[in-house]
């Protein structure tokens, strides 16, 4: 390409983009791909990667229901290079995945249409602790465990928490407004975001609300941010809340002889114990769990567990754990219950709920994650059973999830015999039911996973038109030329 043709950053060409592909045509990816020469061009030092098993391992999130196809992976390692790149995909429409951990259930950082990866894991450092403020500064590729570690490591926590919390980046967590484990303790993690610097899709930084805890000054755009999915811009820096750990805890594995028992139980613990997390699993879920490696704490079969962490620092909160416990078994809402005596017993309890994503991710399930408020989970329970029941006589359904917050996680086990593609139609076909079912309850098509991919045809079940509207509104003004992870959220762009 002749240098006057090139463009870097901000220069403009309009005469050379008649040759430049198009948004969501798949090229052939290779270095030789005029854009890609371009793009090391202008940033000579992006490492930039082509090989095949690259393009699939950072085209796929955990879904595993897409062919990776990117046209290449960009490992920035500064603000100034994403800048670069997001300036440079404006003027070329290349469109752009931003990618973390790619731990994601919904098909948000899947790259299957010639897009180019924006990886963020190589901008991964702790960039400080400000002890005043209780704030940690963290670059967007940090695992979620390295930042309760440097938490931990100032006397603080970081109060996010869930099974993937190894291999997630913060990043990540703030696309999705991710929940997880101490939902009702601590809320999701808008509330744990005092700050954040985002490239938007324009290519322009934005500093948003600096940290501050009282910042009346017009729209907050870095809550709009948070959950936008990677639609709107891309966070460089995020400035995290960390607060006082909590007190000593013990964890309680519950066995629960029918449905109805696990909101009985959810409300009479939470008016006796101040409690951390309140999650429940059923007999199908413990089966997969037990046969990965987790050890059974109760003996016989029981068709629901509960694993729940109160706080318990001193006697008589652990006295009262136990009167919580016997009044239950008096009512026959449980059944057995064992409580954890060691911080490895505990640790053990929490992995037969933390481990059932993993034990089924070998059958690739096809999953929902619906929430309703805490007053509507009974009611829609009970429909949301029928209708598994009905319209799944031969797939097996495992169900489990955070119920202490309305968030329920179901994942269908697609049957022996049943080609994959009659499996997603049956499955897409119940969805739609199902979010019926929740629209009637006033739910959410998605607790905590986000849209991504997966939710998208279902989205206007769970926000009205007017929203929608709004929605493609507010990506145009952040994104006007529809660059950032298209196809995702919306199924138009
Ligand atoms: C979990 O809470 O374990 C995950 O969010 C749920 C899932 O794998 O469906
Ligand atoms: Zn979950």
């Amino acid at each position: 390409m002749p240098e006057s043709e090139t463009i870097c950053g901000t220069a403009t060409l309009d005469a050379a983009r008649g040759g430049w592909q198009a948004v969501g045509m798949i090229p052939e990816p290779s270095m030789s791909d005029p854009r890609l020469t371009e793009l090391s061009g202008c940033l000579p030092g992006l490492r930039l990667l082509t090989a095949s098993a690259d393009l699939e391992h950072y085209g796929r999130d955990w879904t595993r229901r897409w062919t990776p196809a990117p046209l290449a992976v960009a490992l920035p390692a500064s603000t100034e290079e994403v800048l670069a790149i997001m300036r440079w995909a404006n003027e070329r429409r290349v469109a752009i995945v931003p990618s973390g951990g790619r731990t994601g259930l919904s098909g948000g950082a899947v790259a299957a249409n010639g897009e180019l990866v924006l990886s963020l894991e190589r901008m991964n450092r702790v960039l400080g602790f400000d002890a005043v403020d209780r704030t940690l500064s963290v670059q967007p590729g940090v695992i979620l465990q390295h930042v309760h570690e440097a938490a931990h490591g100032h006397g603080l926590v970081y109060p996010v928490d869930f099974a993937a919390r190894g291999s997630c980046s913060i990043g990540g967590n703030i696309a999705t407004n991710a929940g997880g484990i101490r939902v009702i303790r601590y809320g999701n993690t808008r509330e744990w975001i005092a700050g954040l610097k985002v490239v938007t899709g324009h290519g322009e930084l934005l500093e948003l609300n600096r940290g501050l805890i009282k910042n009346s000054s017009g729209y907050d755009f870095r809550q709009l941010m948070v959950g936008s999915e990677g639609t709107l811009g891309i966070v460089v820096e995020a400035t995290l809340r960390l607060t006082d750990p909590p007190p000593p805890s013990q964890v309680m594995l519950l066995a629960l002889p029918d449905m109805d028992a696990l909101m009985q139980v959810f409300a009479l613990f939470r008016t006796r114990l101040p409690l951390q997390a309140f999650e429940f699993f059923t007999d199908h879920a413990l089966r997969h769990v037990l046969a990965h490696g987790a050890q059974r704490a109760i003996a016989g079969d029981h068709p629901y567990y509960v694993v729940t962490e109160f706080d318990a620092a001193d006697e008589r909160q652990q006295e009262a754990a136990l009167a919580a416990f016997e009044q239950a078994l008096e009512r026959g809402w449980v059944s057995d219950g064992v409580i954890a005596q060691s911080e490895a017993q505990a640790a053990a309890l929490w992995r037969l709920r933390e481990g059932i994503t993993e034990s089924l991710a070998p059958w690739r399930p096809y999953k929902n994650d619906v929430s309703v408020r805490i007053s509507a989970v009974p009611a829609f329970l009970h429909e949301m059973q029928a209708l598994l029941a009905r319209e799944y006589p031969r797939a097996e359904v495992v169900w489990f999830g955070h119920i202490g917050d309305g968030n329920l996680h179901i994942n269908v086990l697609r049957p022996d015999g049943l080609a994959e593609d009659a499996f997603i139609a049956q499955c897409e076909h119940v969805t739609a039911l199902l979010a019926a079912t929740l629209q009637r309850h006033g739910g959410s098509i998605s607790a905590e996973h986000g849209i991504g991919l997966v939710k998208r045809a279902y989205l206007d079940s769970t926000r009205s038109a007017a929203e929608i509207a709004l929605m493609r509104g507010v990506r145009k003004v952040f994104d006007p030329n529809g660059i950032l992870n298209p196809g995702k959220l919306f199924a138009d762009g």
